[in-house]
């Protein structure tokens, strides 16, 4: 079948399943009228005035005349404070169980009538109405939530809750999870609702697939995160602040937070954005590293057709010699789009492909979709019905399997918040192990349930299990595509207990980097999206998920050469470096694009291996620490206003200064650079920052910029470990870490911390030991010397 046949006979099934989504829609929408009835009268309250306090670790409970509130200061620094008796179990986010209150931190009575909780790092201060407002230990003001306020429907149900809250006039909001807007989220509303924008999404496209109620807030006053932990949708409206706003007063930046359900109960993390960062993942969970191979270049593709296929490629990336570590199979391997089944016709032998490509240094990668066609005959359907007790499936309130459409047709849902579904889903992946996958690119996990009209997920009656404790989709559905991660990662770890599972999941919530990592999506081909890419990295990596990437060129259509070089070049310094496109789009090989833009992808691809220890080391880091492996330019200087105004570069590690060009007919660029010496690592100049200057930017490279003093791991010569040392500016220091690749398994990889320094003889390297200074283990080549 060529690709044309295939794009219509994609069309035919189309209107065979607009059909069955047309009538599962319109059933689900029944469902839900039955099952949750319109809200009815609701009875409004606020908490009233306080009416005491009893003190318990880390903090106290105090009661209002209609609501009580619990705060607690945690060892660490982190505060949570929840109303009406939420505590922070059970949580979907957290990484097992809070971590100990601080047992030096307690309550007292406040001057204005309400009380406070000191602690080393932050204040918590609670007003007589119910306002808490988080102060760093000098008492400025990082955040001011007022009293909160709820819904209750007179007869019976979830209450609805809107929370209110000020940031300073100067504060900047990043994160609630992938937004394609940002990296900075501007003044307006966004939703928390995992949504398949459909087919193509650009900048202006909200939600996405990946919401969490996460806000990353900076300002002169400091850096705080806040989360909200809730499940069910909600909006947050976002106002940013103006400073000397109507006769010359600052009017705050506000956040308001309008939830359909579930608890109030809210976690803030205050410090330097490294600190943030590490106390949100001690508390959610360690970033897991992806295997040395998922930190190389990889190649993806709708619709390769057949086996024959993926071998022109591959060998196609050989003959240039062009670097490749993976290539990814999509639905379209699958037997008529089910998922854990192979098209035997077009892939003959899975298992001898993967062994002949592994051979030749290049892995695959397998789609694992949640849907299970709900045909009689699909064997993962019936495993699901036999061995997990009450069926696998997700049911509606009467019983019956709620069904919906997907590419195979008509499916059931596995219900991921069951333990014991996730244990049997796990155990599936044995298939994709057996067929020789190395990894797992989860999708359609939002859920997805195609539908002409209303939402394309499955219906919010539906029913979960939700570890036991029961409920509806309105609160799974945020965490289905957690869920699933978590059944996939700790399926794959039973199975190959010695290997490091790698997966990457389009959906996903607070606390998913346990897991794996995520992608852009179906990011728009277009300058749009190209910008939409960079957001959506930078905005998860401040929520906690390091790992991730765009389809590099876009998801539809064809990028002119140009704008793919560009992708190219941009996504050869994101973690996750992969080309993909949609099964009717044009071709994404670097050498479908002419001999120009070949060549300087080729030089993109080269430099990518060339810094594969640096991104291990990054990986490695970010397990370690929760920093992200690309981050804002003013991670490291939040105070910078210039800075944090600055959207369009990135920091790679602490080392390198990253400009894409962003725009078409570029050839050169503004850059801002932080405070310091940074050198352009394609021509060794130095520039001084803190400011700006102009950089070449040719079809041959972007702008990167060195810090100076950087020490950066990178494969050398003939492939051999070496490190790359920028010299320091006259009369400073630098240095790095550097950690080398523990391998594909569980060991932890030991930090290396060198240092780099001015000597008589040029610049001298060493690594600090607990014996004190002593040689590198790898040989030093120092640039930007003149
Ligand atoms: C949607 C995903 O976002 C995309 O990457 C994939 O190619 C298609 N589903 C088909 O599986």
């Amino acid at each position: 079948m060529d690709g044309g046949e295939l794009v219509r006979s994609m069309k035919v099934v189309g209107s065979i399943q607009g059909w069955r989504a047309a009538r599962t829609a319109w059933r689900g929408r029944r469902e839900d009228a039955r099952e949750l009835p319109p809200r009815g009268p609701e009875r409004a309250r606020v908490p009233g005035p306080a009416a005491g306090a009893e003190p318990s670790p880390g903090g106290g409970t105090v009661r209002f005349a209609r609501a009580e509130l619990h705060v607690c200061v945690t060892v660490g620094g982190g505060v949570f404070w929840g109303w009406d008796g939420a505590e922070p179990l059970p949580s979907y986010a957290l990484d097992g169980g809070p971590p100990e209150p601080d047992p030096r931190a307690a309550l007292e009575p406040d001057t204005d009538g309400g009380w406070r909780v000191v602690s080393e790092r932050v204040t918590v201060a609670v007003s007589r109405h119910g306002g808490v407002e988080v102060r760093t230990p000098g008492g400025v003001v990082l955040r001011r939530e007022l009293p909160p306020r709820w819904w209750e429907p007179v007869a019976g149900g979830p209450a609805r809750w809107a929370q209110r809250g000020e940031v300073p006039a100067d504060a900047r909001f990043f994160g609630l999870g992938g937004r394609a807007s940002g990296p900075r989220l501007r003044s307006g509303t966004y939703r928390l609702w995992n949504t398949d924008p459909g087919g193509r999404f650009g900048p202006d496209d909200d939600p996405l697939y990946v919401t969490m109620p996460v806000q990353l807030v900076v300002s002169d006053a400091g850096t705080h995160l806040a989360f909200y932990d809730n499940t069910w949708d909600g909006r947050v409206v976002l106002r940013e602040g103006e400073e000397g706003a109507g006769s010359g007063h600052d009017r705050p930046g506000t956040s308001e937070l309008r939830m359909e359900g579930g608890p109030l109960r809210c976690w803030v993390v205050t410090g330097t954005p490294a600190r943030v960062l590490h106390t949100w993942t001690a508390l959610t969970g360690a970033p897991v590293a992806p295997p040395s191979w998922a930190l190389g270049p990889q190649h993806a593709r709708w619709g390769f057709g057949d086996e024959r296929e993926v071998r022109r490629i591959v060998a196609g990336y050989r003959e240039r010699d062009l670097p490749l570590s993976a290539v990814h199979l999509d639905i379209d391997h699958f037997e008529a789009h089910q998922v854990f089944t192979v098209d035997r016709e077009r892939f003959p032998d899975l298992p001898g492909l993967a062994k002949e490509l592994r051979a030749d240094g290049v892995r695959l990668v397998s789609i694992v979709d949640p849907a299970v066609p709900a045909a009689p005959g699909n064997a993962v359907r019936a495993s699901g019905r036999a061995e997990v007790p009450g069926g696998a499936f997700v049911r509606d309130a009467r019983g019956q399997e709620v069904r919906g459409v997907v590419w195979p047709g008509e499916c059931v849902y596995p219900d991921f918040t069951d333990p014991a579904v996730r244990e049997w889903w796990g155990e599936l992946y044995e298939e994709r192990l057996a067929q020789g996958f190395s990894g797992v690119w989860h999708d359609m996990n939002e859920p997805v349930s195609f539908a002409p009209f209303g939402d394309p997920t499955l219906p919010r009656s539906a029913r979960h299990r939700l570890e036991g404790r029961g409920g509806d989709h309105r609160e799974a559905h945020n965490v289905y595509g957690l869920a699933m991660a978590r059944a996939g990662f700790e399926g794959l770890r039973r199975l190959r207990p010695d290997d490091r599972p790698f997966l990457f999941s389009r959906s996903g919530w607070a606390g998913m980097q346990r897991y794996g990592g995520t992608w852009s999506g179906d990011v728009a081909t277009g300058w749009p999206g190209l910008r939409a890419s960079l957001s959506l990295v930078l905005g998860l990596g401040l929520c906690g998920v390091p790992y991730s990437g765009p389809d590099v060129g876009g998801f539809d259509g064809s990028p002119s050469p140009e704008l793919y070089l560009r992708w190219f070049q941009l996504g050869a310094y994101l973690p996750l470096f992969r080309t993909h496109a949609a099964i009717d789009a044009g071709r994404r090989e670097p050498w479908e694009f002419g001999a120009r833009v070949l060549e300087h992808a080729r030089a993109a691809l080269v430099e990518r291996e060339r810094l594969r220890p640096y991104f291990v080391t990054l990986a490695q880091l970010a397990r370690v620490t929760g920093a992200p492996y690309a981050r804002p330019p003013w991670w490291g200087a939040p105070e910078d206003r210039a800075l944090r105004a600055c959207e369009d570069s990135f920091l790679l590690g602490d080392a390198l200064l990253v400009a894409p060009v962003l725009e078409p007919g570029t050839d050169r660029r503004a850059v801002r650079l932080p405070r310091g010496r940074w050198y352009d690592t394609g021509t060794e100049t130095a520039y001084e920052g803190p400011g700006q200057v102009l950089l070449d930017a040719p079809w041959s490279r972007i702008p990167v910029l060195a810090r100076a003093g950087a020490v950066i791991p990178v494969r050398g010569p003939g492939g051999r470990p070496e490190l790359e040392v920028w010299a320091p500016a006259p009369g400073t220091t630098g240095g790095g870490l550097v950690v080398p690749d523990p391998g594909d398994g569980w060991a932890d990889g030991e930090i290396e911390r060198y240092t780099s320094r001015w000597a008589d003889d040029g610049v001298r390297v060493e690594r600090v030991t607990d014996e004190g200074p002593v040689a590198p283990r790898w040989p030093v080549r120092v640039r930007g010397v003149r």
